[in-house]
Formats: structure tokens, C-alpha cells, sequence
């Protein structure tokens, strides 16, 4: 369906839960989520119709999200589900990894065709910071059973952070030398709760191609970020730049919430309930929510924050 500016969105981010066991200081705070009753929250078949009625609008690629989508205990076969809604030509997870070991052969075994990993960092002291309480070998364990579970493709995403990985460009691009992934690195977006990052910690994308001038544009994906390659290397390199160059005109995509809110837009206040309602009442929810997605995302610096009213671990990115 296209939005009233002319944008087809076909790309839903469906956040699946709030949770995680992580807690990135740029994502969500120390304490975690306060625990919310299960009827607020959208179970397994209203997720299902929900898919089903945005599949009927044109809504071709589903992107799991959370929180982290694994640690929802019905992940399998809610993936198994999504796959299998007529329209449906994509099934695709962002998450931390970490419980990929478990999950791996039976999320690709479900129709999930492709990941996104999460890993800001390739040094154990700063991968304990970040997360707060992850440990780094969980992660490559974690990438490891991403590759042997046969994925059709496996991103890493590192948020760039001034004063934090910035310094890490080069040794992070270098994962792709050694596997057969994608690395791209996200400029930080300033929500809710994460007032422990300066002016300094808003590194322009720029900053990536300085520091990798060997690096050679090619061809995007049909995805957000720009994209480059090393030479020799196995993977492409990926820059997404939300901040200094946003893609609010070519954007696809709605996202829905794990409490069942519509959010035309990932730092717009408006949300549109779904919870509780049948297809029908879906459909139109969401010819609602589509027909009035805003423009852009409104100005985003260290000054002017996000208008989200959440924080990312809710939207899910
Ligand atoms: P592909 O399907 O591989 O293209 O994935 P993706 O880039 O759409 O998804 P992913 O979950 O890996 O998101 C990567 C980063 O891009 C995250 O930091 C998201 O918050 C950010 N991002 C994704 N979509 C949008 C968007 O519409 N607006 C903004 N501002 N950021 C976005
Ligand atoms: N800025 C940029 N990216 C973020 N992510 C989470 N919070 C932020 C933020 N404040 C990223 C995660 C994950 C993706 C879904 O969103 O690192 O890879
Ligand atoms: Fe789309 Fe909003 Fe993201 Fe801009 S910020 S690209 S309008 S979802």
C-alpha cells in the first residue's frame, strides 16, 4: 500500500517482546523492563493476523525484532507462522545472538531466511560495558551457529559510538575478510533514556570511509545502507546514517510494537492500536497508520531527541 507521499511500504518490524538479556546502554536502562501483564501484550495468533492483514496491504518482508526475539519462548513456530502467510516472501531476525547455539538450525528449519546481528565491539572489557552484562565469547558462539545453520545471509550491526568504537573501524570492517557476512555500522539516534552519551559519541559515517579509503562503492541491497566493499573480502561493508543522511523519502516500513502498537514511524509519538481486534480491524488499523505516516523523522542530534516516546528496546530498532 503507499503512504500519502507515494512511499510502498511493504516492510513490517515487528518487535516481539520489550525484554532481553542484554541491556546496551544506547537501547535500554540498567533496571530493565517493568513486567507487564500478558493481555497487553499481542500473543502468538494476534501476531499471526496481524501479518496476515498487513500482508494483504502489500506487505511482503517481516523483520522480527524485540527486545531480543529470542528469548520469547514461542520464537519457533511464531517464525514458522510468519513464513507461511500468503504474501510473504521474507522472514528475517534481528538480534544479539546469544542464544543462537540453541536456536539457529531451528529458526533457519522455520523459514527465517536471513539475521542481523548485534556486536558494537571485538574487545571483551568494552563488550562487558556496553551490554552492561553480556560476555563477548557468547556473541561468537553465537556467529558461529549463524553460519553453520545456513542462513541465505548473516549481518553484523555495530553502533558507532564516538570514544567508544570508534577506534575499532578498521578491525571491525576486517570481519568481513574472515566470514562471509556483512558489517555495517549505524550512526547512533538519540531516545529516551541514554543521556549518558555526549555530543562527541555522534559519529558522522563519514568517519568509516576515512578510516577505510581502500574501501569501493557498490550496488545497495534494497536496504537502508549504503554500501562498500574491501577488496579481497568475503562481505560487504554497511553504512547506516539515520543522523547526517536519513532515508525518511524512500522509507518502506511500519513497525509494530510487543503491546500491539502501530508506529508509522520509528521516532514519531503516533501509535495506532491493534490489540484485540480481528483481521478486519486490523486491515484498517493498519490503512490508517500507513495513510498517515509522517514525512520524516524531524531533526535528530545530541540536541534534539528522538519523539518516539520509548525506548529502542520497545520499538525495536
Ligand atoms: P535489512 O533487512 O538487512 O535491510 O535490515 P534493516 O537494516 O532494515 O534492519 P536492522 O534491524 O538490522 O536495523 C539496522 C539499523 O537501522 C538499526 O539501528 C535500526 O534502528 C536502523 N533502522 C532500521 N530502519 C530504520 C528506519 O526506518 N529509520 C531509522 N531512523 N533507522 C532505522
Ligand atoms: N541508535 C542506533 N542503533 C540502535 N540500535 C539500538 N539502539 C540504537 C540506537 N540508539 C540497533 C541495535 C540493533 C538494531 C536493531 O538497532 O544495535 O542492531
Ligand atoms: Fe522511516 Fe521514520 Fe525511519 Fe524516517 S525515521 S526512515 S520516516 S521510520
Amino acid at each position: 500500500m503507499f503512504d500519502k507521499l507515494g512511499r510502498d511500504i511493504t516492510y513490517l518490524r515487528i518487535s516481539l517482546t520489550d525484554k532481553c538479556n542484554l541491556r546496551c546502554r544506547y537501547c535500554m536502562p540498567a533496571e530493565g523492563v517493568c513486567r507487564r501483564s500478558h493481555h497487553e501484550m499481542m500473543n502468538e495468533d494476534e501476531i499471526v493476523t496481524a501479518v496476515e492483514a498487513a500482508a494483504s496491504l502489500g506487505i511482503r518482508k517481516v523483520r522480527l525484532t524485540g527486545g531480543e526475539p529470542l528469548v520469547k519462548k514461542n520464537i519457533v513456530s511464531i517464525c514458522r507462522r510468519v513464513a507461511a502467510v500468503e504474501g510473504i516472501r521474507e522472514v528475517c531476525l534481528t538480534t544479539n545472538g546469544i542464544l543462537l547455539p540453541q536456536l539457529g538450525t531451528q529458526l533457519r528449519e522455520a523459514g527465517v531466511k536471513r539475521l542481523n546481528l548485534s556486536l558494537d565491539t571485538l574487545n571483551p572489557q568494552k563488550y562487558a560495558y556496553i551490554t552492561r552484562i553480556g560476555k563477548l565469547e557468547q556473541f561468537h558462539r553465537g556467529l558461529e551457529a549463524a553460519l553453520e545453520a545456513g542462513f541465505e545471509k548473516v549481518k553484523i550491526n555495530a553502533v558507532l559510538i564516538g570514544g567508544f568504537n570508534d577506534d575499532e573501524i578498521k578491525t571491525l570492517a576486517n570481519l568481513t575478510m574472515m566470514y562471509p557476512v556483512d558489517m555495517r555500522f549505524i550512526e547512533l539516534m538519540p531516545i529516551q533514556d541514554h543521556d549518558e552519551f555526549g555530543e562527541g559519541a555522534y559519529v558522522p559515517y563519514s568517519r568509516v570511509l576515512e578510516q577505510l579509503p581502500e574501501a569501493i562503492a557498490v550496488p545497495p541491497d534494497g536496504g537502508v545502507a549504503k554500501l562498500y566493499r574491501l577488496p579481497g573480502a568475503k562481505g560487504n561493508i554497511g553504512l547506516i546514517s539515520p543522523i547526517s543522511a536519513h532515508f525518511c523519502g524512500e522509507c518502506n516500513r511500519i513497525r509494530l510494537t510487543a503491546d500491539g502498537k502501530l508506529k508509522p514511524c520509528l521516532h514519531a509519538p503516533d501509535e495506532f492500536s491493534l490489540k484485540g481486534l480481528d483481521f478486519e480491524g486490523m486491515k484498517a488499523v493498519f490503512e490508517q497508520a500507513i495513510r498517515n505516516k509522517p514525512a520524516w523523522h524531524g531533526d535528530l542530534d545530541a540536541v534534539n531527541r528522538s519523539r518516539a516516546g520509548r525506548n529502542m528496546n520497545e520499538i525495536g530498532g
